[in-house]
């Protein structure tokens, strides 16, 4: 920088920049410039301010890291309370017409209201605003539905452009004052962008998102491993950032990474007559987002209780995939002219509501830890819960997945767990009441011999799984196996459930994967619900699936290690079942995708002759598939080339474009590493694409893709 321009003008200049770069970072999460060009001018400025401490003001970020420890949380009282929302009590869709009726009717009140006190005091009715005469005529009301962020409000006061203090809401009246905490974070300007009015409280919600809240309790775990006293884990984001934000020592907030979403104001001086001129709240959002502050992208203008409806349902299916948790969506009265006009009860706006999704989260308790056995002998602890009904179903089973997790969450039988269910995503234990713990109730221990047949249960060197080495001895593997076996992706043999595998392995009628197909009609008859027509058809599936492909039967063996993906890049390789019973380490390592462990894995199966002689006796009872010459000499336009997919393409589904890329020898899978050939990328391509670029990965779009495949 010219030494000539003074270092009052060179400080404004790198506070200008640097606020700048942070507003790119956090909040538009676009930077536009390196992090180590931020850390240079960020080193300046302290430099600057460490020689002219006079120059050092409130809006510096230099003033982000924490200046030093609060002694105690100051009360803060607001200048205009802060109010809650009041919760809709029907958690329905209809829910939203409910309180969309209740505004309508209060309007009407309202109406009525001033009639009569005009009438009492022989005046004139005070007149309702226009909006209001046009919505008792009939019009719809016009709403902004926003998401319900899970965290902890915000007020943010700000003079003259400058942040100068941040404080909870406590009990709305007043509430302490934690501004050393919430300069940490880097999507709070500490100055506004553009003209703001002297005095401008913004509030809204402090969060932190799962990244970050996943990242903090891995910290905590590593920590809590070295023997660490002071760490522990937290139970959810909204209790981590609670915490970080009442802290009295900032590096504490400055580590845990908060977020912030704006949505509404407080205090705003001069209100009128020179300061803003707002006539609805989706004006004041806009003018949130131009001063810098985070709005969330979800809000929108809504007409009506349908298109609230809509809202809450869009939002909803959205729920489990945005990157923070949301507990519902709040609708507010968009004009505010009508806002004031519907006025308070108590402590709470009749022109706002909360309207909340089921909760993904509930208490119980767990009844007993069972163990159960996977087809590779894997055993599985799982907590059989007291019925909860979280995130919209009724959950009594929660996986433990091993030891070590079960020791880790240390969840004993008696105790009183958090249990979590987000939408699709399987039921889980997140932690343990502690305090409510029975007294004497035993640590968790897998068991030395597996429950189903009593064989010894194994910990291999360096795996967290324990194995019932049972093998296809134990009923429990040998029901999986043949699940395994029937499933649509493997020998698709359709009525093989659940429970006929049941009766065939538990009545000693099944012992190994061949019998399934010595099963005659008048066995399968004799069985329990078995109806005629079904024994019928079960025999006629069986039939159907005995011509098959090579990389379906190699699938459908259950060979640990090889799902589908591999079973293909097998069978295209090799050609022939023999080539692959016969391959050696080395051969097997040519085939794309398959490692020392997988290559292992194969040869270990294949050298069991009670494996061979499983493979001999199903080709007795007739199962067949073209065998083809290898591929390995690479025939097709793609053989050895690994493909993957992302974004969504022009024309081709992603099925589509999956199956004409593997008609043409090609490998398509998940993810990107350095041994991709290529990524698809379509619109809206994310990490995929990134990851790609990061590794050099040649990236085609649906053009590309197709003229390679000619
Ligand atoms: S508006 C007068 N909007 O929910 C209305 N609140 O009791 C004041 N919250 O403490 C709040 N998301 O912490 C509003 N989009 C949103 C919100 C929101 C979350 C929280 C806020 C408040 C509580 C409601």
């Amino acid at each position: 920088m010219d030494s000539e321009v003074s270092p009052v003008a060179q400080a404004a200049d790198l506070r200008a920049r640097l606020n700048r770069a942070a507003y790119q970072y956090y909040t538009l999460d676009a930077p536009e410039i390196p992090d180590a060009e931020y850390d240079r001018l960020f080193q300046q400025l302290q430099a600057l301010e460490a020689a002219h401490p006079e120059l050092s003001t409130p809006d510096s970020p230099t003033q982000r890291v924490g200046a030093g420890i609060a002694d105690s949380l100051r009360p803060v009282r607001h200048a205009l309370p802060m109010l809650s929302i009041r919760t809709e009590t029907d958690t329905t869709p209809q829910g939203a017409r409910t309180f969309d009726q209740r505004v309508r009717d209060w309007l009407a009140a309202e109406q009525r209201r001033t009639q009569l006190k005009a009438g009492e005091e022989r005046l004139r009715a005070e007149p309702l605003t226009p909006e209001a005469v046009a919505i008792l005529a009939g019009a719809p009301v016009d709403y902004v539905a926003e998401p319900k962020f899970d965290g902890l409000a915000i007020n943010l006061r700000y003079e003259h452009g400058v942040l100068v203090q941040a404080a909870t809401r406590g009990d709305g009246e007043t509430g302490e004052d934690v501004t050393h905490n919430i300069r940490t974070i880097g999507q709070i300007p500490l100055r506004l962008t553009g003209a703001a009015p002297p005095v401008l409280e913004v509030r809204g919600e402090v969060y932190m998102r799962n990244d970050d809240f996943e990242a903090l309790n891995e910290r905590m775990r590593q920590r809590i491993a070295v023997g660490d006293k002071a760490a522990r884990t937290f139970v959810n984001p909204r209790n981590a950032a609670a915490g970080a934000v009442r802290q009295l020592d900032p590096s504490i907030a400055a580590q845990r990474r908060l977020s912030f979403f704006a949505y509404g104001v407080g205090e705003v001086t001069p209100a009128t007559g020179g300061g803003p001129n707002w006539h609805t709240h989706w004006q004041i959002l806009q003018a949130l987002k131009d001063w810098g502050f985070p709005v969330s992208a979800l809000a929108r203008q809504a007409q009506g209780a349908d298109e609230l409806i809509a809202f809450h349902a869009g939002v909803a299916a959205q729920r489990d995939s945005l990157p923070f948790d949301i507990d519902g969506v709040v609708y507010k009265v968009d004009a505010l002219a009508l806002q004031r006009e519907l006025g308070f009860v108590t402590r709470e706006p009749r022109w706002a509501v909360a309207h909340k999704y089921p909760a993904q989260e509930q208490l119980t308790t767990v009844q007993s830890i069972d163990v159960q056995v996977g087809r590779t002998g894997k055993l599985t602890p799982v907590a059989k819960l007291a019925p909860v009904f979280v995130g919209g179903a009724t959950v009594t089973n929660a996986t433990l997945h091993n030891e070590l997790e079960a020791r880790r969450k240390d969840v004993r039988v008696g105790d009183t767990v958090i249990v979590r269910r987000a939408g699709d995503v399987i039921p889980e234990v997140v932690s343990v009441l502690l305090e409510k713990r029975p007294d004497g109730a035993p640590e968790f221990a897998m068991p030395a011999h597996c429950p189903v047949c009593g064989s010894d249960v194994l910990r291999e060197e360096g795996e967290a799984d324990h194995r019932c080495t049972g093998g296809l001895f134990c009923p429990a593997q040998r029901k999986q196996a043949l699940l395994h076996f029937a499933g649509r992706r493997a020998m698709d043999i359709e009525g093989v459930g659940e429970k006929l595998v049941e009766q065939l392995v538990d009545g000693s009628i099944v012992h190994s994967l061949p019998d399934l197909y010595r099963l005659g009609f008048v066995g399968l008859a004799a069985l329990d619900r078995m109806a005629e027509k079904s024994a019928q058809n079960l025999i006629e599936a069986l039939e159907k699936s005995k011509q098959t492909t090579l990389a379906r039967f190699l699938y459908a063996l259950g060979i640990r290690h090889v799902g589908e993906s591999t079973a293909k890049d097998l069978a295209q390789h090799f050609g022939t079942l023999d080539a692959v019973v016969n391959a050696n380490a080395d051969q097997l390592l040519q085939v794309p995708d398959v490692g020392p462990v997988v290559a292992q894995s194969i040869r270990t199966f294949f050298a069991q002759s009670h494996n061979r002689e499983v493979v001999e006796q199903l080709r007795a009872v007739g199962i067949t598939w073209p065998e083809g010459a290898p591929t390995a000499g690479a025939s097709l336009p793609l053989t050895g080339k690994t493909i993957v997919l992302t974004g969504a393409l022009p024309t081709l589904s992603r099925d589509e474009a999956k199956a004409l890329l593997e008609a043409a020898g090609a490998k398509v899978s998940g993810s990107v590493s350095k041994k991709t050939s290529y990524v698809v990328a379509g619109e809206e391509a994310g990490s995929k694409l990134d990851k790609a670029r990061e590794l050099g990965v040649p990236v085609l779009d649906e053009a590309g893709m197709r003229a390679m495949l000619k």
